[in-house]
């Protein structure tokens, strides 16, 4: 498919895509996305990172393990720090978000089953038929450099997926269970997963999809030193 959009329309345009239709996705062309993401700078030039892309029954084993693992309680396995719940500013903007989706695909706040199954599909990965997983190279374990890279490499992927008309959702609820994901994508040990990206043609028909987030402001995000007189 020919570029046709501009980078203002790829990164305004996107958003997290959560409904997919079933079309399989042609290798050749996540290749071409991949060479555009793979573009993205990092530190020392190090490109610490790997991309492991599933699809088929291979993802369907990793569903399948993710939310029979969930179900059960076995707690998390994701392997990278987390900070806990989120608290003030931040927990405000995790509820807003919650709050448009649930509204757009009408989930009530006190329909338990409803928001169960919410769970469960981010769990399948929004049944979408690709997962690329992206895991750094274990022997820069530790560094906080490693997980920066992945973050820049893993937007560049979902913009230049949108680019060619693919919708992604990065998401961590995918490899909740990284066992389950090292064993059925074949990740070997000298690899740290680091995320997830969900990939397909996006479902125009499905509510959440069409859901766009709020961000803060320049002003809110961004302090100006040394400009004075120039605003
Ligand atoms: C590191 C990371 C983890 C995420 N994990 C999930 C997830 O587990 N489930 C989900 O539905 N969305 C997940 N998201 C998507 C965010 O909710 C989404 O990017 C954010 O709400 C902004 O919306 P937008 O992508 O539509 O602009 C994740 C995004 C990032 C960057």
């Amino acid at each position: 498919m020919a570029p046709t959009l501009t980078y203002d329309e790829v990164v305004l345009g996107r958003r997290s895509i959560r409904g997919f239709k079933p079309d399989p996705v042609p290798p050749a062309l996540i290749r071409e996305v991949l060479a555009l993401a793979l573009r993205a700078p990092s530190s020392l030039n190090t490109q610490p990172w790997n991309f492991h892309v599933v699809a088929g029954a291979p993802l369907d084993r990793i569903r399948a393990g993710n939310t029979e693992r969930n179900l059960a309680g076995v707690p998390h396995s994701r392997e990278f720090r987390t900070q806990g719940e989120y608290a003030g500013v931040h927990r405000e903007r995790q509820v807003e978000i919650a709050k448009q989706l649930f509204g757009a695909m009408g989930i009530a706040r006190d329909d338990k089953d409803k928001r169960l199954d919410w769970v469960l599909r981010g769990f399948r990965q929004f049944d979408a038929p690709v997962s690329i997983v992206v895991t750094y190279d274990r022997a820069i374990h530790g560094s906080d450099i490693g997980p920066f890279d992945c973050g820049a490499v893993t937007n560049a992927l979902v913009n230049a997926a949108w680019s060619r008309g693919l919708g992604c959702v990065i998401n961590s609820q995918g490899i909740m269970q990284s066992p389950v994901v090292r064993e059925h994508a074949g990740i070997p040990d000298d690899q740290v997963i680091m995320i997830c990206v969900a990939m397909g043609w996006p479902d125009d028909s499905f509510p959440a999809n069409a859901v766009v987030s709020r961000r803060k402001s320049v002003d809110e995000a961004a302090v100006f030193v040394g400009f004075d007189g120039e605003d």
